[in-house]
């Protein structure tokens, strides 16, 4: 009996452990609302089958569950690994939808990326652009930027409904 309140304990600590580290090493984990996603699918990114988004931070898979739905790839990209750990269950039979745990910053793009959507802390946001603008570079090719609740500070948003940006990035010249 012992043991397990201790198991118990381990097990608590551990999953506090790892949301205050990833939250203290990224941002912490906040979903995006279904309802203002359904409209920056819609009204201000029309997504659809010939999109491959990615959620830069995908958190518990919302947007990715979205874009799927719409017909789009989607891949999440997440820090955390019990929200991957989550999220590759969640997604085990949904062959749209791919997860990878690991530091975004260090993320390749696969070459179909149409858009990247993001929900993070303002003071990365202008860094997140950066990071797309080298993509694009990469690519050699433009890709659509949404960002949840923080605009860049650098750069005009092609188009801005309630609290989402939309950004056309580079490739760089
Ligand atoms: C505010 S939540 C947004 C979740 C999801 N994108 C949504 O909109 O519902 C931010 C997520 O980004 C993750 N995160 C923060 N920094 C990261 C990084 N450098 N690489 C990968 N994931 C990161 C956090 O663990 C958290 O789950």
């Amino acid at each position: 009996m012992q043991i397990a309140i201790y198991v118990l304990i381990g097990i608590v600590v551990l999953v506090v452990g790892i949301f205050l580290i990833t939250g203290l090493m990224g941002a912490p984990y906040v979903p995006t609302l279904k309802e203002p996603l359904a409209d920056a699918l819609t009204k201000l990114y029309k997504i659809s089958k010939k999109d491959l988004l990615i959620d830069l931070g995908a958190g518990d898979g919302v947007v990715l569950q979205a874009a799927s739905d719409k017909g789009a790839k989607a891949v999440g990209v997440e820090l955390n690994p019990l929200l991957a750990f989550m999220m590759k269950w969640r997604f085990r039979k949904n062959k749209k939808v791919t997860v990878k745990c690991r530091n975004f910053y260090h993320y390749k793009f696969p070459k179909e990326t149409t858009v990247v959507y993001v929900f993070m802390i303002g003071l990365r946001i202008d860094g997140i652009y950066r990071k797309i603008e080298k993509e694009a570079t990469r690519l050699g090719k433009p890709i659509y930027f949404i960002s949840n609740a923080f605009d860049v500070s650098f750069a005009k948003p092609e188009k801005h409904i309630s609290q989402f940006y939309l950004y056309k990035v580079g490739p760089k010249k």
